[in-house]
C-alpha cells in the first residue's frame, strides 16, 4: 500500500475519545508533576476496574499540556487498543488473542510504514539553542527516582548500522538538563545491539524518542518483536494499514506523524552517564546504579497541547503489568508451539514477577520427558529468556493463571530433589533486584525449572484429587442456587 491518506497516523487522540465513550477515561485536574501522578496512578492502577488517568492543570505547565497513565490496565482497553472487539472481562480477551501474534508476525512484511511530508508532530519545534526538553510536565514517579522521567510509555525509533533495518523499543528515558536525556536500553535488547554497532564504528547513533502516542505504539515496542522486524511493521498489521511516518529533521528516522512529542538526537561515543535510580517492574529500586546512553537533543516536535504518555513501573500490580502479562502469555503461548511443545493448554506470565520472572504452562502430559521439555523451552525461548527466574510446568487440570492452584500444584505434586532443574549463568539483568548479590560483573542469573505435573511414570497409580467432580459441583450450584 502506497497511499498515505489510507494510512494510520497512530493518533492517541482518537483513542482517547473511544476510551472515554466507554467509561474508563477518568480527567484529573491540578496534580503535581512531583510525585503526585505517580502516586495517585500507582494507587489507581491497584483497585479493580481502575479508569485510565489524563491529568491537566499541572501546576507549573501551560493547561493542556497532559500526562495520561493507567492506558493498558484493563481487559476493555487493551482490546480496544489491539484493535478487538471491546471485551469487559479477561478471559474473553485472552480468548481472542489466541492465534493472533503468529498471524501479526506472518502479516507484517505487508505492511511497510508509509512516509508523509506533514502531520500534527510538526505544528511545533524546538531547534538547536532553543531545545528545553523541560517544556513538559514529566512526572518524578517515585520518591527515589534519580531524575525526573519524560519516556516511560514511551518508543525509541532507532536505526541498524549496516543495514535498513529500523527498530522501535520501550526503554526508559531521564532527563539529564534541558537538552540531554539518558536512554536504559539494557544490553541483548534490540535497540541496544544497534547502538553497540555505531559505538563499534565510532559513530553518533541517531535516535529519535516517541513520548506519546495511540498506546498500540508502545503496547508493541514495549514486547519481544523478533530481531530484525520493524515494529512499524508488526502495528500495522494488527491495525491492517500501515502506519504513516514523517522523517525526522536531523536523523530521518520514521516517527508516527500525529505523535504528541518527538526528541530527536544522538548519542556520541563515549557519552555515557549514571541513570537512575528509579522504581522498576518487578518492584524494587535498582541495587546497583549503572550507566547509560547520554542522548544530546537538537530538536523537539510537539503538537498543541501535547499528552505524554506515562506508564510508571511500581511492585506489581503496576501500570502495564497486566498488559505485559497478557500479551507475553500470548508470545510465550506460540514460542512453546514454535518450539514444537505438543498439547499445550494455557500459560501465564504472572504479574507478580513482573510478566517474567513467574511463568506458568500447562500441558497435557504425552510421553516421558514432556514436562520437562516444555519447562525449559518456557524458560529459554527468546520472549521468556530475559529475567527469567521460575518457570512451572502444570497438568491440564490446574490453570496456570491461579497462583493457589499452580502452589498447590508444586506443594504437592513434586519431589523437589527429582523435579527442580537449575539453569546456571542464563540471561540475567543488571535490573535484577538480586544483582547486589552476584559476584559476576556481568548479569548473568539462575533459573529453575519446576515439573509440578504428576510423575508420568506413576500417572496411574497418583492419588486422586479430593474436589466435588465437575458434575456433581454443578449439579449442586444449580439446585442451590441462593448459596453460590
Ligand atoms: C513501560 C515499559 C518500560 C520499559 N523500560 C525498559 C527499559 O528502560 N529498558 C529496557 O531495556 N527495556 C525496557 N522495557 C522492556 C522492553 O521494552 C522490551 O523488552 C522490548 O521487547 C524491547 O524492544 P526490543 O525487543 O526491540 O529491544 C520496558 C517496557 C515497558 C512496557
Amino acid at each position: 500500500m502506497k497511499d498515505s491518506a489510507e494510512a494510520n497516523p497512530l493518533d492517541l487522540r482518537v483513542w482517547l475519545d473511544q476510551v472515554r465513550e466507554f467509561g474508563e477515561l477518568k480527567d484529573v485536574y491540578g496534580a503535581d508533576w512531583k510525585l503526585e501522578l505517580g502516586a495517585i496512578s500507582e494507587l489507581n492502577v491497584k483497585r479493580e476496574n481502575n479508569p485510565a488517568l489524563l491529568f491537566d492543570q499541572i501546576p507549573g505547565y501551560p493547561d493542556g499540556f497532559r500526562v495520561l497513565t493507567c492506558s493498558t490496565s484493563s481487559p476493555a482497553r487493551l482490546s480496544s487498543i489491539l484493535r478487538l472487539d471491546i471485551e469487559k472481562t479477561h478471559d474473553g480477551l485472552v480468548q481472542q488473542l489466541r492465534g493472533k501474534p503468529k498471524q501479526w508476525v506472518a502479516e507484517a512484511p505487508k505492511f511497510d510504514p508509509v512516509y508523509t511530508e506533514k502531520g500534527p508532530i510538526f505544528e511545533n519545534i524546538q531547534r538547536d539553542e532553543s531545545v528545553n526538553v523541560l517544556s513538559f510536565p514529566s512526572p518524578l514517579w517515585h520518591e527515589k527516582d534519580g531524575g525526573r522521567y519524560i519516556g516511560t510509555g514511551c518508543s525509541v525509533v532507532t536505526k541498524d548500522y549496516d543495514s535498513d533495518w529500523v527498530n522501535v523499543g520501550t526503554y526508559r528515558v531521564m532527563i539529564h538538563d534541558d537538552k540531554h536525556v539518558g536512554l536504559d536500553m539494557v544490553p541483548g535488547k534490540h535497540g541496544h545491539i544497534q547502538y553497540q554497532k555505531f559505538m563499534q564504528a565510532n559513530e553518533p547513533f541517531p535516535v529519535a524518542i516517541c513520548i506519546g502516542a495511540d498506546p498500540l505504539h508502545y503496547l508493541i515496542s514495549g514486547i519481544e518483536v523478533p530481531f530484525g522486524m520493524c515494529e512499524y511493521n508488526y502495528i500495522g498489521a494488527i491495525l491492517n494499514k500501515p502506519v504513516q511516518v514523517v522523517k525526522g529533521e536531523l536523523t530521518g528516522l520514521p516517527i508516527p506523524a500525529s505523535a504528541e512529542i518527538v526528541l530527536e538526537g544522538w548519542v556520541y561515543p563515549g557519552a555515557e552517564k549514571i541513570e537512575g535510580p528509579f522504581g522498576e517492574f518487578h518492584g524494587y529500586y535498582p541495587g546497583k546504579l549503572t550507566t547509560a546512553p547520554v542522548v544530546k537533543i537538537d530538536r523537539v516536535y510537539y503538537r498543541n497541547q501535547p499528552i505524554i504518555v506515562g506508564s510508571p513501573p511500581a511492585k506489581p500490580p503496576n501500570d502495564y503489568s497486566y498488559s505485559k502479562a497478557v500479551m507475553r502469555s500470548a508470545l510465550l503461548f506460540e514460542a512453546l508451539i514454535a518450539g514444537g511443545v505438543p498439547d499445550v493448554k494455557g500459560v501465564w506470565a504472572h504479574e507478580i514477577g513482573g510478566a517474567r520472572m513467574f511463568t506458568v504452562v500447562s500441558i497435557k502430559q504425552r510421553y516421558a520427558g514432556h514436562a520437562k521439555q516444555a519447562g525449559h523451552i518456557l524458560s529459554q525461548c527468546g520472549v521468556g529468556a530475559y529475567l527469567g527466574r521460575y518457570s512451572i510446568v502444570v497438568d491440564e487440570d490446574i490453570d496456570p493463571a491461579n497462583l493457589q492452584e499452580v502452589m498447590w500444584a508444586v506443594a504437592t505434586r513434586t519431589d523437589p530433589d527429582l523435579d527442580i532443574d537449575i539453569i546456571k549463568r542464563s540471561v540475567g539483568s543488571k535490573n535484577d533486584p538480586m544483582f547486589v548479590t552476584y559476584q559476576s560483573k556481568t548479569a548473568f542469573s539462575s533459573r529453575a525449572i519446576i515439573d509440578a505435573c504428576r510423575p508420568f511414570d506413576y500417572l496411574n497409580e497418583f492419588p486422586e484429587v479430593a474436589e466435588a467432580s465437575k458434575e456433581l459441583q454443578e449439579q449442586i450450584k444449580s439446585k442451590w442456587k441462593e448459596l453460590f
